[in-house]
């Protein structure tokens, strides 16, 4: 279960007083359940989603995932629980494009205390289209298809967290449905948990719960 209780996330606006980007009275989210974070644009979405992979670290309040309180956690055992439960898929794709596309797969495994064989590699390439494409470096592929990576990416490490933020926000209509229907099976498949910022109507429909930021509020 994630059970969250009077979070709020204050930044420096630059002039010695604080800018509120975040307060999430109360959220909780039962096992293996998915929901999707919406909000217009500079609600706190993102910074929501960085609370929750234990990137930044919230002004106030309280985060529990599983049996993890995150509260608790130095900066150290932090980055531990991230690598060991979180997969993220950034809004941009955020490929090292000085590497392959196997590459990156492996060196997000890798951190995460695995060494997939490259068969699991190039049928996870497979399920998402790319066949084939393990030697080709990042920056070589499209758009559509270095998200499809990012998200192979998040995934390889099998996290029981899985965040995405904005998923589709770069992609056509095609390409970013595509996504979701990977995104949404591999979460049946491994009832992991699965959270997705997003204002695009078309995603907010297949998922059953919705948290909008700037209300605070399920909707
Ligand atoms: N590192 C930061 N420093 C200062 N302000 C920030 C920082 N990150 C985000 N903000 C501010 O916090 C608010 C929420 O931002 P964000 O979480 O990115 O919103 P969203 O993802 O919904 O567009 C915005 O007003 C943004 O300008
Ligand atoms: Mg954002």
């Amino acid at each position: 279960m994630i059970t969250i209780q009077n979070l709020i996330c204050d930044f420096p606006d630059g002039d010695g007083k604080k800018l509120r980007a975040l307060s999430v009275p109360s959220f909780s989210l039962k096992e293996g359940g998915m929901a999707v974070i919406t909000g217009p644009s500079g609600s706190g979405k993102t910074t929501f989603l960085h609370c929750l992979s234990g990137l930044l670290t919230p002004s106030c309040g309280d985060i529990r995932i599983g049996d993890v309180h995150l509260s608790d956690l130095s900066p150290a055992q932090r980055c531990g629980f991230r690598a060991a439960k979180v997969g993220y898929v950034f809004q941009k794709p955020l490929l090292l494009s000085f590497l392959t596309v196997k590459e990156n797969i492996l060196l997000s495994a890798s951190l995460a205390g695995r060494r997939p064989e490259d068969r699991e590699i190039s049928d996870l390439l497979s399920r998402v289209g790319l066949e084939g494409l393990e030697d080709r470096k990042g920056d070589w592929l499209s758009g559509g298809q270095q998200q499809r990576v990012s998200f192979l990416r998040a995934v390889i490490r099998k996290p029981s967290l899985l965040l995405a933020d904005e998923p589709t926000a770069a992609l056509d209509e095609e390409n970013g449905m595509r996504l979701m229907d990977m995104m949404l099976d591999y979460q049946k498949e491994a009832g992991c948990f699965l959270l997705c910022a997003t204002h695009d109507k078309r995603v907010m429909d297949r998922f059953p719960v919705r948290y909008d930021v700037q209300k605070g509020a399920f909707l």
